[in-house]
C-alpha cells in the first residue's frame, strides 16, 4: 500500500519546532513576581517607578534594601540613579517615587493599611 505522503508531511511540520521559539524558550529566566517587578500601589510613584526604574535593573535591588530604609536613604538612592548612574528621571517625579519607595519598601510601611492591596 502506498504511504500517505501528505499526511506524513503534515505531522513532520507539526512536530518540527519553529525557529527561534521552541529553542529560545528554555533560556528565558522568569524572576518571581515579588522581586522582578514593583509592588502594586495606589500611590502615584508606583507607575513612575514602573516607567523609570525597570530600564537598567529589575525591582530586585529595591526589594532587597532593608525595610528600615528611611525617606532620606531612598531620596539619596533615587538621586544617585539619576546622577551618576544616568537614569532619565524628571526632577519633579523624584518626590513621588521616593514617597512610594519609603511607604512600600522602607521605614514608613504601614502594615495592613496603605499596603492592604498588596498580597505577600
Ligand atoms: C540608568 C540606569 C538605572 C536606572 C534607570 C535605575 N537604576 Fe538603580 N541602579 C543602577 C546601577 C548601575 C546600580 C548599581 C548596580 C550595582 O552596584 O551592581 C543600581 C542600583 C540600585 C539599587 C541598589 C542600591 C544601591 O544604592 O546601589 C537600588 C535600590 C536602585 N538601584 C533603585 C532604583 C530605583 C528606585 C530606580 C528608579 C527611580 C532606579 N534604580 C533606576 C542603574 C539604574
Amino acid at each position: 500500500m502506498k504511504p500517505h505522503y501528505t499526511f506524513m508531511l503534515a505531522i513532520a511540520c507539526a512536530l518540527a519546532p519553529a525557529p527561534g521559539s521552541t529553542y529560545a524558550r528554555p533560556l528565558e529566566i522568569k524572576l518571581p513576581q515579588e522581586t522582578a517587578s514593583y509592588k502594586p500601589s495606589t500611590l502615584p510613584g508606583y507607575h513612575l517607578a514602573l516607567q523609570n526604574c525597570m530600564t537598567c535593573h529589575s525591582a530586585q535591588y529595591v526589594s532587597t534594601q532593608p525595610s528600615t530604609s528611611t525617606r532620606a536613604y531612598w531620596d539619596a538612592t533615587v538621586k544617585k540613579m539619576k546622577k551618576p548612574f544616568g537614569a532619565p528621571l524628571k526632577d519633579e517625579d523624584i518626590p513621588a517615587i521616593v514617597d512610594y519607595l519609603t511607604k512600600t519598601y522602607g521605614a514608613e510601611q504601614a502594615q495592613g493599611t496603605s499596603n492592604a492591596a498588596v498580597t505577600k
